[in-house]
């Protein structure tokens, strides 16, 4: 059996662990990151792209800044259409000059490994197997086969950043863990399509026809999205189906701005909410999806992961710096706070833009007029604002 040494042992090449191997680096903390997945996988997952500035400004401390700065595209308001009337809400007046940046995901996942790979920093993809074991002692253990061979790192410490079905959040005994979820009854049928966005901002739109999401992949795609059933067949969505219906949610006025284009995915996305508590135990720190999931109506996925990792980053700095363990001890209640506000915001974006059941004729009139009250009232309109682009650390 091989073994092996890190200060820091990182369970998963999303988001969350490979900025927070970045992060480390940076002050010269040792990590391997140990990832299931090839890297051709890893590196083509196509998920959201809205970037809160909280966000963009630590892809810049981890070393990552660069493209996201020439590529992205700094959008100071979004548009709601409701019923086919479009409102635009001007993120940047409402939140003191914020905006928000469209980037992709896959992009950002793209400049991550590359930076550690050209640093010399590992990433070991193709991890099968990986088990973390010890995390109550003194040196808490990641057990792993890699072609073939088993093998063990021995870590100060584990972040586990393995997504929602990763292995570290089961390993926190039941007795420890409590979790939170909510599954809503509707699903996301999104598209990626060779052809301009029609707006050069985000539209949501709310119709009776149901929910439908404008947004972009720049320079020049477009990224739609249709609230549907979660048992929806895609194979019931033929392209002119797809582009008919997003048409019929824009409205008659807008339609006509609709770009088609080759259709390179097509895809569902399921909507939950889930917080698992807490994020730590003994030597190993959740972060990212492995322990919370938003619906992705308030694009929050990627910020959330984001913003764990900074206070994880920040509570290994001081731990490897000074000796001093109050921000890892403080962790779990400290990134909490900001997540169950993240899932506020993105249960209300949800429930006030999805179409309700049929039957649930109150619930459908207290949307709309909340919807209406939204689009007439400054102050609810910076509530959101505030919250879209990002609440801060
Ligand atoms: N062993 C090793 N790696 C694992 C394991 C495992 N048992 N299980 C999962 N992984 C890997 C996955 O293959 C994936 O690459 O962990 C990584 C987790 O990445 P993400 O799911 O992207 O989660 P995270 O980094 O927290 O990023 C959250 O991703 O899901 C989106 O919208 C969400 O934008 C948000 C972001
Ligand atoms: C996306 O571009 O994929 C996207 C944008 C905004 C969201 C969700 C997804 O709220």
């Amino acid at each position: 059996m091989a073994t092996r040494r890190t200060q820091v042992g990182i369970v998963g090449a999303g988001p969350a662990g490979l900025l927070l191997a970045q992060l480390l680096m940076q002050r010269g903390i040792a990590t391997i990151v140990l990832e299931q997945r090839d890297r051709r996988y890893v590196e083509n997952r196509i998920r959201a792209g809205v970037l809160e500035q909280g966000t963009v400004d630590l892809l810049g401390e981890a070393g990552v800044g660069h493209r996201v700065a020439v590529e992205g595209q700094v959008h100071g308001g979004i548009e709601i259409s409701l019923n086919g009337q479009r409102s635009r809400i001007d993120l940047a007046r409402l939140t003191g000059g914020k905006a928000v940046t469209v980037y992709g995901q896959t992009e950002v996942i793209r400049d991550l490994i590359n930076a550690r790979l050209k640093a010399g920093g590992e990433i070991i993809f193709e991890a099968e197997e990986v088990t973390p074991l010890d995390l109550t002692g003194d040196q808490p253990r990641l057990s792993y086969r890699h072609n073939g061979e088993v093998c063990e790192l021995t870590c100060d410490f584990i972040a586990g950043c393995d997504g929602f079905h990763g292995v570290c959040r089961s390993q926190i005994p039941k007795s420890v863990l409590r979790t939170y979820e909510r599954v809503y009854p509707y699903a996301w049928l999104g598209i990626l399509a060779e052809a301009p966005s029609p707006s050069h901002e985000l539209i949501y739109a709310s119709h009776p026809r149901g929910f439908a999401l404008f947004s972009m992949r720049p320079p020049t795609r477009s990224r739609l999205y249709l609230q549907c059933t979660p048992d929806t067949d895609l194979a019931a969505w033929p392209d002119n189906r797809v582009w008919d219906e997003l048409r019929l949610r824009l409205g008659p006025d807008d339609a006509g701005m609709l770009n088609e284009g080759p259709v390179l995915e097509k895809s569902i996305t399921p909507m939950r909410s889930f917080v698992a508590e807490p994020l730590r135990h003994g030597r190993m720190f959740l972060a990212g999806d492995a322990a919370h999931i938003v619906p992705p109506t308030g694009a929050k996925g990627l910020n959330l992961a984001a913003s764990d990792v900074r206070y994880l980053s920040w509570a290994f700095f001081q731990h490897y710096e000074t000796g001093d363990s109050t921000r890892l001890d403080s962790y779990s209640k400290t990134a909490l706070s900001r997540v169950w506000k993240a899932e506020r915001f993105s249960w209300w974006m949800t429930l006030v833009l999805h179409k309700a059941s049929e039957e649930d004729g109150f619930e459908a009139r207290i949307r709309m007029a909340e919807l209406e009250y939204l689009l007439s009232s400054q102050a609810a309109m910076t509530a959101l604002a505030e919250n879209y682009v990002g609440l801060p650390f």
